[in-house]
């Protein structure tokens, strides 16, 4: 079965899923991560070599301080207890979007995974958390300008907070909903896309065996014949 290198989720649908249970949307996002954890290690074990999460928005930094709040410890969270778990499994952390618009401790938390995990060959796992990809483009062409000349596709790419990794194979998403919702805009010019109708807590580790096989029955053609 041809497995995609790279896979990037949408991880959505906590909210919906917490209340169709009365629970508060807090309680989602708890079951999202461990979800997250599990689907990552999952991806990894079937041998994907970059596996890319949307866990927060640049945009989504205006949803209520509270929930905010909820999600910022989930990350501090997932920071303490599994940065060494990556370490053992020879995959590197990397944090991706604007830190600046986090508490301060998350980027350090960010960029201290980043370096304990640097030197991990088996794969790369990707966060992004206060990310925009409108305003990675932004970012990146301003920095073109600055530079004076124009660039191949290849050299922007460079200017990306991707830079060095391949893009997407396989984008899934999950919580029903058919957007991108300001992910990856540029690399996913001939990504795969799988849309899932379940809530993200609710989307097993089968499930993404199904996306999987469902992207190995792909033909993909950039535009050839
Ligand atoms: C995705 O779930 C996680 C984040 C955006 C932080 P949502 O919180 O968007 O859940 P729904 O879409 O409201 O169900
Ligand atoms: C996309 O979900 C962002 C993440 C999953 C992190 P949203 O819930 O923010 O997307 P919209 O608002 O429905 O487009
Ligand atoms: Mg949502």
């Amino acid at each position: 079965m041809e497995l995609p290198r790279h896979i990037a989720i949408i991880m959505d649908g906590n909210g919906r899923w917490a209340k169709k249970r009365l629970l508060p949307r807090s309680a989602g996002h708890r079951e999202g991560m461990k979800r997250m954890i599990s689907l990552s290690e999952h991806a990894f074990d079937m041998g994907v070599e970059y596996v890319t999460l949307y866990a927060l928005s640049a945009e989504n930094l205006s949803r209520p301080q509270e929930e905010l709040d909820g999600l910022f410890s989930l990350f501090r969270k997932y920071f303490a207890e599994n940065v060494g778990r990556l370490l053992k499994k020879g995959i590197r952390l990397k944090v991706i979007g604007d830190l600046s618009l986090l508490p301060p401790d998350i980027g350090a938390l960010s960029k201290e995974g980043e370096e304990a995990t640097a030197a991990g060959e088996r794969g790369a796992l990707v966060l992004a958390i206060g990310y925009g990809a409108r305003q990675e483009i932004v970012s990146a062409v301003n920095q073109a300008v600055r530079g004076g000349k124009e660039l191949s596709q290849e050299e922007f790419g460079r200017l990306l907070s991707t830079a060095g990794m391949p893009d997407p194979d396989l984008l899934i998403r999950t919580g029903k909903e058919k957007r991108l919702s300001n992910f990856l805009l540029w690399q996913c010019a001939y990504t795969e896309l799988y849309f899932s109708d379940k809530m993200f807590p609710a989307f097993t580790n089968a499930d993404l065996d199904r996306a999987l096989a469902s992207y190995a029955g792909r033909e993909r053609r950039y535009g050839k014949i």
